[in-house]
């Protein structure tokens, strides 16, 4: 192997480093720049060679403004990145002085530490900051993070001091579910335990900081990692009597492969994929981390832009709610009641604060803020809740679809990591209908057949208002006139599951019981690809949520008829006064919300 491609094949690994002001992080970093080998020809001793001429004392600190001031020597330095090598790997530095940057970059994704050391300083033992860096490190899900205790020679190497510091710094990592690799004993001022163990604290025996660091390991390859594939758009061919679609989307992580059977979340679909047709690339039968993708399957559906593409077996979450944090950039604050727009992956919806859990200071890391909306630059604790169900993963799991951006009138104003689900009160429902159309058998016939045959793709049509404005009417008429345009219709009063389906009811008033039931036969109607009307003033708002998330959300569909619409209404009907009319406008409605074949609907 020539040097060249020795060096492209070595690993790389980004370190940020912290701690409180003066505890000797720059001066750190040069240490580990000289003693790793890692400085230019000559350059240390031309920075003592200054220092001496200008009877200043000479520090470590000062290599890192000499590299800055010399970008000509090919090495790209700023501030905040410096490069060190051990012999297994070369490491990206980062110095974080400016939070604000680090975190924003962290957020978004544009800068990745993997580990972290964090400096203590010994005789001034844990700071105010050294506990906010801390909390800032889980919060952005770093794991790995190793502590060195710094100028040990200013308290005479004693290890009492080291365990003492220890002891309480490690309860509070913990505190902030962070379990430290490490502990080592250091100055960074005269060497030790830097690069070579220290004479003078032969008490401790663990790794240098360089050791140390060839330690934190690796995150694994992201093509070695679960399938995560947001779906950016589905193409279909425009060959006659072809159609196959195209689904096309970049690969997160992981591999798609031929033969493999994916799921596509939140909607539930499964599938295996037929071909992998690339864009201007060879034929090939699988695809990695980083690419574009486009893909063809054997039983096609209904895919949407947003929903993400998994193996089967190792599918993302679902839920309308999570917890994260979430760091703020936005000029006007974050505030609770209000609808802000999250994307994640490819997908955008419209998400509010459920509940604002604690906000924090990021400039100032001035520990908790007793604070009821979350200004600019503040670190916020959350639970966010999107107004459907989404597929996401958490952060310390998946990064990629782990992240997501909130934009507020256009303009991305934050960021933030999912750390946890938390349920709904439809979590229950929705994890029932995951496994089991998960485990659906299916005939040859796919939705997509049955949705060209019919013109139409299968939704539940409800008609809702107070008992004598119509519905009943309209929903006749709607279902005979679709029927006549050669439409599947079928109207489904909720009144003939109850006397057939729910005999066994009769008497225990079990309502959710009984939803779910309805639920689960319209769902076995759409799944025949019908339009199933219905009328019913017996469902409440919670009950459409539950019979939504039993037949998926996109095949759900509100008609209001009167005033006091619901708030999931798709359409509403002011008055009704000729039934025939009102249908007609229900169709129209239903055309313009893509369920009834139009422009750009299913069978196109
Ligand atoms: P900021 O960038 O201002 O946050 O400081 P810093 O954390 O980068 O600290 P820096 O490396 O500039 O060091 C601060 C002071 O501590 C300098 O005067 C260093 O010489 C001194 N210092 C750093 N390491 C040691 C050490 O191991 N022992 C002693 N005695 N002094 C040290
Ligand atoms: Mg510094």
């Amino acid at each position: 192997m020539n040097v060249k491609a020795a060096e492209l094949s070595r690993e790389q690994m980004n370190i940020v480093i912290v701690g409180h002001v003066d505890h000797g992080k720059s001066t750190l970093v040069g240490r580990l720049l000289a003693d790793s080998g890692s400085l230019p020809e000559g350059k240390l001793e031309h920075v003592q060679a200054i220092c001496k001429r200008q009877g200043k004392i000479f520090e470590y600190a000062f290599l890192l403004d000499a590299l800055e001031a010399e970008q000509d020597q090919g090495i790209t330095i700023d501030s905040a990145r410096c490069f060190f090598k051990t012999d297994d790997r070369d490491y990206i530095i980062i110095d974080a002085p400016g939070h604000i940057e680090f975190l924003k970059n962290m957020i978004s994704g544009a800068a990745r530490a993997e580990a972290a050391i964090l400096l203590i300083d010994a005789k001034e033992g844990v700071r105010e900051n050294s506990r906010r860096h801390g909390y800032m490190l889980s919060m952005l899900g770093i794991r790995q993070v190793t502590v060195c205790v710094n100028k040990m020679d200013l308290v005479n190497h004693d290890q009492a001091v080291f365990d003492a510091i220890e002891e309480e710094y490690r309860a509070f990592l913990t505190s902030c579910d962070l379990t430290p690799q490490r502990f080592i004993p250091i100055s960074a001022r005269d060497g030790d335990n830097i690069a070579n163990p220290s004479a003078n604290m032969p008490w401790y025996t663990g790794p240098t900081v360089l050791d140390g660091v060839d330690l934190f390991n690796k995150a694994l390859p992201e093509e070695d990692q679960p399938l995560r594939l947001p779906v950016q758009d589905v193409y279909k061919f425009n060959h006659r009597g072809d159609d196959r679609r195209i689904i096309a989307g970049r690969i997160e992580s992981g591999t798609i492969k031929v033969g493999d059977r994916i799921a596509f979340s939140p909607s539930n679909k499964t599938t295996t994929v037929k071909s992998i047709e690339g864009f201007s690339i060879a034929d090939t039968d699988h695809m990695g981390a980083g690419r574009s993708v486009g893909f063809t399957v054997t039983e096609e559906h209904y895919i949407e832009r947003g929903e993400i593409v998994s193996l089967l077996s190792k599918r993302p979450r679902v839920s309308t709610r999570f917890r994260a944090n979430l760091f703020w950039l936005g000029r006007k604050p974050m505030v609770q009641g209000r609808d802000y727009k999250l994307k994640l992956g490819t997908k955008a919806i419209a998400c509010r604060i459920h509940e604002l859990i604690n906000v924090i200071d990021a400039s100032e890391l001035d520990g908790e803020l007793d604070k009821a909306e979350i200004g600019r630059h503040d670190v916020a604790d959350v639970i966010l809740e999107t107004k459907r169900p989404i597929a996401f993963d958490l952060t310390h799991e998946f990064q990629g679809t782990g992240r997501f951006v909130i934009v507020d009138e256009y303009d991305v104003a934050g960021g933030g990591i999912i750390r946890e689900v938390i349920a709904d009160s439809l979590q229950k429902v929705r994890e029932s209908a995951r496994q089991r159309d998960f485990e659906w058998v299916r005939g040859k016939i796919t939705q997509l057949h049955r949705a060209n045959r019919y013109g139409h793709r299968p939704a539940v049509v409800l008609l809702t208002g107070e008992a004598g404005v119509g519905k009943a009417a309209i929903a006749r008429e709607l279902e005979s006139d679709l029927f006549n345009e050669g439409h599947a219709t079928y109207l489904l009063d909720a009144r003939n599951v109850f006397l057939g389906i729910d005999q066994d009811l009769l008497g225990t008033m079990d309502r959710d019981e009984m939803v779910r039931r309805y639920g689960e036969v319209a769902n076995l109607l759409l799944d025949a690809g019908h339009l199933v009307i219905s009328t019913s003033n017996t469902f409440g708002l919670a009950d459409h949520g539950t019979i939504r998330t039993l037949v998926a959300p996109d095949r759900f569909v509100v008609i209001h008829v009167g005033t006091d619409a619901p708030p999931d209404a798709d359409f509403v009907l002011d008055r009704c006064h000729d039934p025939r009319e009102c249908a007609g406008q229900v169709k129209d409605a239903l055309r313009a919300l893509k369920v009834v074949n139009g422009e750009g609907s299913l069978s196109g």
